[in-house]
């Protein structure tokens, strides 16, 4: 479909929330309307297209969403959207409404239904949000920016009273298959260990390097857990406090702290870009395509044809902890 044909798009957040999410559907709606073409907003994810819940967006109803976490119009998972014939009424009922397109913006799983609205069809395009930075085709998703530094925030404090208690602290951070937000926020508040779902580690080299830092000097050992990696906080505080260490431990579970909050000035921009980014590539007649960043920009990437991403525990980051974290 040319741009000229295309009169309403859809705009909907789907899967778990993250910071940025807001700037992004502010963005797409004055993109749109920019350009002549009316939004509507799609409550909860795929759950407002199975319930036929939309609601009309004005460059009015997004003001003051920059800066907003959460999803003003409601995210969420959906169970019956994995059914084709449910996905089949989906598409008939925008249709019915006169949307013509829809914009995504989400994770991996929200790609996936993207992409089976494409197949049938529906022009899409998709921007990718999820704290988790965990999808392929992007350096970095909307979202995840704002939930290392909230991360970070939190270790910087806990760093204090392990040191004053001469502790090892647990910390558990979001990433149910990728270590990238235990990775960064590990880094950037000087972790001496973080444990990732990519790389699992024998318990004795953990003991070990607990008998190293004591010779050292170190008065206090934090270690920046991964949710998928090989333990749980609770279960690893155990097994140190029970195989008699020198740091007595603690754990914490930062949680769901790490999806909300004012996203940071990172998280707006990128949102922003890529929410522009997709209204353009639906304008263009392009469909299947994410609004990527590669290379420090933004480019369209074909959702099927998606380059793999590099490993976040890749040499240089793993380098400059092993050299910094002594
Ligand atoms: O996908 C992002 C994420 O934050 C994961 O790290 C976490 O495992 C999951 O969401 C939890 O999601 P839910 O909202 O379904 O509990």
């Amino acid at each position: 479909m040319r741009h000229s044909d295309l009169r309403a798009i859809g705009v909907l957040c789907s899967g778990g929330d993250a910071p940025g999410m807001n700037a992004g559907v502010r963005a797409v709606t004055r993109a749109a309307i920019y350009r002549g073409i009316d939004v509507w907003g799609v409550l909860d994810g795929y759950n407002g297209l199975v319930e036929q819940r939309t609601e009309k967006l004005t460059a009015r109803s997004v003001s003051g969403l920059l800066q907003r976490g959460g999803s003003l119009i409601g995210s969420g998972r959906c169970d019956a959207f994995l059914d084709g014939a449910v996905r089949e009424a989906c598409v008939a009922y925008l249709r019915e409404q006169g949307i013509e397109g829809l914009v995504v913006l989400g994770g991996d799983g929200s790609l996936e239904g993207a992409m089976q609205l494409h197949r049938l069809g529906l022009p899409v395009a998709v921007v990718p949000a999820t704290i988790d930075n965990d999808m392929l085709g992007t350096e970095i998703t909307v979202g995840a920016d704002t939930a290392v530094n909230t991360a970070m925030e939190a270790i910087d404090r806990l760093n204090e009273t392990a040191s004053a208690h001469s502790r090892a602290m647990i910390v558990e951070v979001m990433g149910r298959h990728c270590g990238y937000l235990a990775i960064q926020a590990g880094i950037a508040a000087g972790a001496e260990l973080i444990l990732t779902p990519e790389r699992p580690v024998e318990l004795g080299s953990i003991f070990e390097q607990m008998a190293e830092a004591v010779a050292q000097g170190k008065n206090r050992f934090v270690i920046v857990l991964a949710e998928g990696a090989q333990w749980h906080a609770s279960e690893l505080t155990q097994l140190i406090n029970y195989a008699d260490n020198p740091y007595d431990a603690r754990f914490t579970i930062l949680g769901y702290i790490q999806r909300g909050g004012s996203p940071s000035r990172f998280d707006r921009i990128l949102a922003t870009r890529m929410g522009v980014a997709a209204v353009e590539a639906l304008l263009d007649g392009q469909s299947g395509v994410l609004a990527a960043w590669q290379r420090n920009g933004v480019e369209l990437i074909s959702g099927d044809e998606l380059p793999p991403r590099a490993d976040p525990w890749g040499a240089s980051m793993a380098h400059v902890h092993r050299i910094t974290a002594v």
